[in-house]
């Protein structure tokens, strides 16, 4: 058991402690997995530290936090066996086939970056897509643990295309230059080694100090190509923050380029959905808590309110499993607060997440 810094704690490790807030209500109980919505609301209270029981148990015990007893009926359930699914999963695997053919040519000098016909695929993955079940939802259930750097990179275009659209670029040429920021963002990665890439656990600070290479070793492979700058830029600036904490150069706000904070934010919320913490929700409220849980001085703030107010939008409607076991409907988002919204019970009545920070959303059902 260990005290640890409310911000420094992972979801998914177990509380030692019972937390209580000051008008009594239970908050998290001891031995319990804690969700980056519960770290949020325990922030509210102005609580600084926590005491956590060992990391290794916790995050085996959040995996097991699915809620078994609605297996088989959950939102991610019906969209994993819709039709709709079968066919998008099908495209996206082509996607990423051909993104890793396009990338081990131009690396191996074999060939240029001749992405028109994955570019097309891509579009019509978009177009088919972005309607019935939702795209970003799809976008959801395809994770996989320890998915390959194309995967991802797949992930991070298509998921940038659609940012792109709700900050209102309606430009198709534009959109195509943001989506072709996400594909080639970590083709730097090409020249890393594959035992630092797929290594399980933590780097070592030689390791990590290689793979921090690559957004520059990114940008030396796409110099010489005939290609919009912001792709290149793209490449060397997704890991710099606002703030002037990211790498390589520590670059501070005034500097990034715009297309490159898209990337970022897209970059991040990609890694988030694919951690195995969230294997069990596959529900966007706890990747939206984990996001406004990180230093909002490290992100466009106008961008992420859209990206983060968008995806919560898309939920309205959905049913949740709350915390108590309880069932309802989204009815309303905060836009202050997007990971609390408005759930209409089953019962008729109304909780607001907002002013209940006992509770919180387990599933989307
Ligand atoms: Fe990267
Ligand atoms: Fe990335």
């Amino acid at each position: 058991m260990r005290q640890i810094e409310v911000a420094e704690i992972k979801p998914g490790m177990i509380l030692a402690e019972k937390i209580v807030s000051p008008r009594g209500q239970l908050l998290a109980d001891a031995g319990t997995p804690l969700t980056a919505q519960q770290l949020l609301h325990v922030s509210y209270y102005g609580v600084k530290s926590l005491w956590v029981q060992d990391e290794e148990d916790a995050v085996e015990k959040y995996q097991l936090e699915a809620p078994d007893e609605f297996i088989g009926e959950t939102q991610s359930w019906r969209i994993q066996n819709s039709e709709e699914f079968a066919e998008f999963k099908r495209a996206y695997v082509k996607c990423a086939d051909q993104l890793e053919n396009i990338i081990n040519d131009f690396v191996t000098k074999q060939g240029n970056l001749d992405d028109d016909a994955l570019m097309e695929d891509i579009k019509t993955v978009f177009e088919e897509h972005s309607t019935g079940l939702g795209i970003m939802a799809m976008m959801l259930n395809v994770q996989e643990i320890d998915a390959s750097t194309y995967k991802h990179s797949v992930n991070v275009a298509i998921i940038s295309r659609v940012c792109g659209g709700w900050l209102g670029i309606t430009d198709k040429k534009e959109l195509d230059v943001l989506t072709m920021c996400g594909l080639y963002h970590d083709i730097g990665k090409s020249l890393i080694p594959n035992e630092i890439l797929t290594k399980e656990g933590p780097l070592t600070p030689e390791e990590f100090g290689r793979m921090a290479e690559h957004p520059l070793l990114g940008y030396h492979l796409l110099t010489g190509e005939p290609i919009d700058r912001r792709i290149k830029l793209a490449a060397l600036q997704h890991h710099e923050r606002n703030d002037g904490s990211g790498y390589p150069y520590g670059l501070t706000k005034d500097f990034i380029n715009p297309f490159s904070k898209i990337i970022s934010i897209t970059d991040v919320y990609d890694a988030m959905t694919a951690d195995r913490c969230y294997r069990a929700g596959v529900c966007p409220f706890e990747v939206i808590a984990q996001f406004q849980r990180a230093e909002p001085s490290k992100y466009d703030q106008k961008v992420l309110q859209i990206f983060l107010e968008n995806i919560a939008d898309s939920y309205i409607g959905t049913g949740v499993l709350l915390s108590d076991n309880s069932r309802g409907i989204i009815t309303m988002i905060n836009s202050k607060a997007l990971s609390s919204p408005l759930v209409k019970l089953d019962d008729g009545t109304f909780v607001d997440l907002r002013e209940r920070t006992d509770l919180f959303i387990k599933a989307c059902i």
